[in-house]
């Protein structure tokens, strides 16, 4: 059982009677994190992998630590599969640039993408002629659940990449990647996993899975902005080009050739974002020990009683599964009102944060929902069973008195 209260003592924002309900999007930084980072800034600010002085020291240490621990939190084999970057869309454009491309290579994704895993397929197809194929979810469409059969008629042996999410973060669908990991395998293909809306909300553990690439973010799992990470299996390293080189990325430099680390440091060019690493490695801290399966649990009884709650009031429509098949997200429109005028009217009414817009899945929103926008909300394991009920009753009264 979570202790939310104590929890919520975390997070000076909710201190200040704001109802957060936008975690999806980007969530909460708790304190200990900060306090870590800055520990970083007050205590060892100095350059990583670049001094013998005692400040680089600590401050390598404390980074390495960071990718161990996020190591450890997927269940990696070692740190050295561990890349920091800035973020999940950055993640997905390592391997996507750094993969070597021909014509007639195909790459097989899904209509349920952020357009972070959408665009640089689409990228490549300008480029190289590579082929996409888009895998659609199944009848009832709106519900955004994949059938693994569908994989398996649709990756075959020029089938180069499977590219899925793991959590859609429009409809809160959980995909089966294990089972498309195999199908993908199966084809000597590699399987990379958009993990930017499971790794925040539940345990994630890459040698389950069995993927070659995971990508995720820290802002959305109490890190800070600036800084998440990329999973690359040890056996496929070789065949991810770096995005950039330059300093921190060799074994040896001669004057007219290189020759590059050989494990992840190599994709990590340049200084790194030294203390928001460190302050990953701290959000990892934080969610190890509330527990990934509290985590879960909690979020699952918020999910179920959004759903009952919202779904039940007139003019209300909610898009997406039942909610024992999807992570705490529950998007909805009201009427024939503009979502974002939904958003507005929480926020001015209830001081409640909501998502409005495309939620940057295009595709699915135009395709599958066939809206232009929809309003979102979107529960973090810091979030109460009284604030979904203040959400359900603004919106009930928003439904009553805002539509014609
Ligand atoms: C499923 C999914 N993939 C990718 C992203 C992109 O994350 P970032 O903006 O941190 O790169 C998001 C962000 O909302 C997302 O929800």
């Amino acid at each position: 059982m979570l202790n939310t209260e104590k929890i919520r003592q975390d997070f000076p924002i909710l201190k200040k009677g704001i109802i957060y309900f936008d975690s999806t999007s980007s969530s909460l930084t708790p304190e200990p994190v900060l306090q870590k980072m800055l520990e970083f800034y007050h205590e060892y600010r100095a350059n990583v992998d670049r001094g013998v002085h005692r400040l680089s020291q600590k401050a390598s240490e404390e980074y390495e630590k960071a990718h161990a621990k996020v190591a450890d939190f997927l269940n990696a084999k070692s740190q050295n599969e561990v890349v920091i970057t800035k973020n999940t869309t950055e993640g997905i454009n390592t391997v996507a640039n750094g993969l070597q491309w021909k014509k007639g290579d195909k790459i097989v994704t899904t209509l349920l993408e952020h357009h972070s895993n959408f665009l640089v397929w689409l990228r490549l197809k300008q480029r190289y002629g590579v082929k996409i194929e888009i895998v659609k979810p199944k009848p009832p469409v709106m519900y955004g659940l994949l059938d693994v059969g569908d994989f398996e008629k649709i990756v075959d042996d020029k089938t180069k990449l499977v590219a899925v999410t793991h959590a859609s973060n429009v409809l809160g669908t959980i995909s089966p990647v294990e089972q498309i990991a195999e199908i993908a395998h199966e084809h000597d293909a590699f399987m990379l996993i958009d993990a930017a809306q499971s790794v925040p909300h539940m345990k994630v553990d890459v040698r389950k899975i069995d993927c070659d690439f995971l990508a995720f973010s820290g802002h959305k799992m109490c890190g800070p902005t600036g800084c998440g990470a990329l999973y690359i299996k040890n056996e496929v390293m070789d065949e991810i080009e770096p995005l950039n080189i330059g300093g921190g990325v060799i074994e040896d430099v001669e004057i007219n050739n290189y020759t590059l680390n050989k494990t992840s440091k190599r994709y990590e060019a340049g200084t790194p974002p030294i203390a928001e690493g460190i302050g990953l490695g701290a959000a990892v801290d934080y969610l190890q020990k509330i527990g990934m399966e509290n985590i879960e649990k909690h979020e699952k009884s918020l999910a179920k009683q959004m759903y009952e709650e919202v779904s039940e009031i007139p003019k209300i429509e909610v898009y997406g599964p039942p909610p024992q098949k999807k992570i705490s997200i529950l998007a909805f429109n009201v009427d024939n009102l503009n979502p974002h005028d939904v958003a507005l009217a929480l926020d001015v009414s209830a001081n409640i944060m909501i998502r409005s817009g495309h939620h940057c899945a295009l595709p699915l929103i135009k395709q599958v929902l066939k809206k232009s926008s929809v309003a979102r909300a979107s529960t973090y394991f810091y979030n109460t069973k009284e604030e979904v009920h203040k959400l359900s009753s603004a919106l009930r009264d928003i439904a009553e008195h805002l539509t014609q």
